[in-house]
């Protein structure tokens, strides 16, 4: 009831972990999807093994709303990372490697060792707010994007996938630039800030970070929503889902599938399959027999 196909892969249903969440190593990616992923995006690698900012790195808001981070996109650089892709493809779910660069060289140098490792798709963060020259410094300049998508597109023959940010009004331009890629993924997380007013500073050691979990969720669906109306490339929904409800919210918008990615942080591992059962019920009740009868119904009113 809840398989998905997409770029010529399977996902036993369309949930799958978020780029940066317990997903750096090939343990932990194996145990998500134990616990219910239909698939697996990898923490954001780059050339180069990169320490990140230092600690506070993560606010939580109150009540559940969210998270403000600024990671630093530390990981531990693309040569040594092989080993974690084999451990993750022992799950038997697809896993998107995800990875960051500053110019279409690096990319598509990133790329090509992601698919030597083995990984079933590449997702090109062109997207992370709070990493100087990378991310959406990239990721808003169209025609080094366009760039950066065509000449991967190029030198791969697995799915590409363009991850896009939100902080932008050229939304629907950019996504036009990235339109070569086999999928958009709509959105990484929003710019925010918080202050710790007794100590008169900003919470996090960059000052700014990025915002994620449920308070975006409206933020994402207006994307996906736009987005997939406009253009006619399959889009990934990502921001906030927590329950079937959202999944399905993201799915009627336009997306093929969604990501899930602050809420196994605020609930652990078992939300992949709490979001399964609620979807489950909820397509029964309303006698819908799969994913696919659902995809943009909200963009046919
Ligand atoms: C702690 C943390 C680390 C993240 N690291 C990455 C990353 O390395 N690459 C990336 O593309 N997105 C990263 N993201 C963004 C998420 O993949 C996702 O796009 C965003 O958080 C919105 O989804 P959510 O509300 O389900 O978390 C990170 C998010 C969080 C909270």
């Amino acid at each position: 009831m809840l398989s998905v196909s997409l770029n010529g892969m399977f996902f036993k249903n369309p949930l799958i972990l978020a780029s940066g969440i317990l997903d750096e190593s090939g343990d932990t990616m194996v145990r998500i999807a134990r616990a219910g992923a239909g698939g697996i995006v990898t923490k954001s690698i780059g050339s180069k093994e990169r320490a990140g900012y230092p600690n506070p790195v993560i606010y939580e808001l109150p009540d559940g709303m969210g998270i403000i981070n600024a990671i630093g996109l530390a990981n531990p650089g693309i040569d040594s990372y092989g080993d974690e892709i084999k451990i993750a493809k022992t799950a038997g779910v697809p896993v998107i490697g995800s990875i960051f660069g500053s110019s279409p060289e690096e990319f598509v140098f990133l790329a090509k060792k992601m698919e030597r490792y083995g990984v079933d798709a590449v997702e090109l963060n062109l997207s992370c707010p709070h990493a100087r020259g990378y991310g959406m410094e990239v990721g808003t300049d169209k025609e080094l994007v366009e760039e950066i998508v065509s000449e991967v597109k190029k030198a791969v023959r697995v799915p590409v996938w363009a991850k896009l940010t939100p902080n932008t009004h050229s939304l629907i331009e950019i996504a036009t630039s990235a339109s070569a890629a086999d999928a958009l993924v709509l959105i990484n997380t929003v710019r925010g800030m918080a202050i710790d007013i007794d100590a008169r500073l900003p919470v996090l050691s960059n000052r700014v970070g990025g915002l994620s979990g449920p308070c975006i969720k409206p933020i994402g669906i207006r994307a996906v929503y736009e987005v997939s109306s406009e253009l006619n490339v399959p889009v990934i929904g990502v921001g906030g889902v927590t329950s079937g409800r959202d999944a399905i919210e993201y799915i009627m918008a336009g997306a093929k599938a969604v990501e899930v990615g602050t809420a196994v942080y605020l609930r652990g591992i078992s939300v992949f399959s709490q979001i399964v059962r609620e979807m489950e019920e909820w397509m029964l009740k309303n006698d819908v027999g799969g994913v696919e009868e659902l995809v943009g119904v909200a963009q046919r009113r």
